[in-house]
């Protein structure tokens, strides 16, 4: 398959680059770099020992896409472009509609008069919104997302349903992320956020190296067994490897089907530093802070549809994630940053 990855240089459009190109595919970048680094790329070319096909272009821009889509014969695009900042959201929800909406809409113009026809997005379990109904499944409802991130996920899924529907020979596959974490193994690329983390893993690895003084735990009063929120972690080669099967379905369907990406079961924040402190041999000091706006105690999902449908299933332990994580930030004190 020859495969255009929007946002291909980014946290787990990198991952799934290398697992294409290791799968014996052809996988092509196109990225901005607004918020990833050029320095993914000759990590990438280290770790598959090919020159890395890629783009400086922003999807919005339907001319310079137009030229990529003129070079290549895509069999399918994995949609991963797109602000992701849940808190930054919130303060610049213009930014986020008009970037999140215009890349998709105008990646399936190009799409449309191309002549390709099958895609993947970058879904997120944040569609589910506040519920406490756990496992979440494909069949649930989805809406009442708690931030304008979330909502661009929400309405681009919306978006490619309509697509499919009004055009019976596309196919598209909506991918929820449950909680990607970990890096490839070999070090190279991982996840490099911009300023202070907001998410967990990259938080602690950063206090486990003394960057950041401690780890906010926010919240020890959740109903769950350690009172901290439980959420179902994956590690980003399991995450990548999904992108892989769903596009060789989408080669023998057509329609639109969602999928959750998870491994079906949760952690607590306290599971989460215990086993990043035992299997790295590190310490990561903490504190109970109040509970973060817009969080829920559980969240996992029911992984079953993808592994009856696609084949797939996650295979890497939270030791994994952990011992990988760790990795990725000793060797890369900066993330991508030489200095
Ligand atoms: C968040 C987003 C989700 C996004 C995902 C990306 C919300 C409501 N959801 O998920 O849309 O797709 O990130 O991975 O924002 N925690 C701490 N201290 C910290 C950071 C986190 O205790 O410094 C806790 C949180 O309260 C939560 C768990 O760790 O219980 C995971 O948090 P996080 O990594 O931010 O992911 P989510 O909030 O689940």
């Amino acid at each position: 398959m020859t495969i255009l990855l929007t946002g291909g240089a980014g946290f787990i459009g990198s991952h799934t680059y290398v697992a294409l190109t290791q799968a014996g595919h052809e996988a092509v970048i196109v990225d901005n770099f607004y918020n990833s680094s050029q320095e993914v790329i000759s990590r990438l070319q280290t770790i598959t020992g090919k020159a890395v096909p890629y783009y400086d272009v922003d999807v919005c821009d339907h001319h310079a896409l137009d030229q990529v889509f003129q070079k290549h014969s895509f069999d399918a695009v994995i949609h991963f472009a797109g602000y992701k900042a849940v808190g930054e959201s919130v303060g610049m929800p213009i930014e986020y509609y008009r970037n999140n909406l215009d890349s998709t809409l105008t990646l399936c113009e190009v799409m449309r008069e191309r002549g390709v026809n099958r895609i993947v997005f970058s879904s997120s379990a944040t569609v589910y919104g506040m519920t406490d109904d756990m496992p979440l499944k494909e069949t649930m409802s989805s809406g009442g997302c708690t931030n304008p991130y979330g909502w661009t996920k929400y309405m681009i899924e919306q978006i490619l349903r309509d697509v499919a529907d009004a055009n019976p020979s596309w196919a598209v596959a909506l991918l929820r992320y449950f909680n990607p974490i970990g890096a490839h193994e070999s070090g190279l690329i991982g996840e490099d956020p911009v300023g202070l983390p907001n998410n967990l893993m990259p938080f602690i690895t950063q206090v486990a190296s003394g960057k950041l003084k401690e780890l906010n735990i926010f919240g020890n009063d959740y109903p769950t067994p350690d009172g901290t929120g439980i959420r179902d972690y994956i590690h980003v080669v399991d995450l990548a490897q999904g992108h892989l099967d769903a596009c060789a379905y989408l080669m023998a369907h057509t329609g639109c089907e969602v999928f959750n990406l998870g491994t079906g079961v949760g952690y607590s924040v306290l599971d989460m530093v215990h086993t990043f402190e035992r299997v790295n041999n590190v310490t990561v000091p903490f504190h109970i802070a109040p509970r973060r706006p817009g969080d829920i105690a559980r969240c996992f999902a029911d992984p079953s549809k993808a592994e009856k449908l696609l084949g797939w299933k996650a295979h890497k332990s939270l030791e994994d994630m952990c011992i990988d994580a760790w990795r990725w930030q000793s060797l890369n004190p900066n993330g991508y940053a030489t200095v």
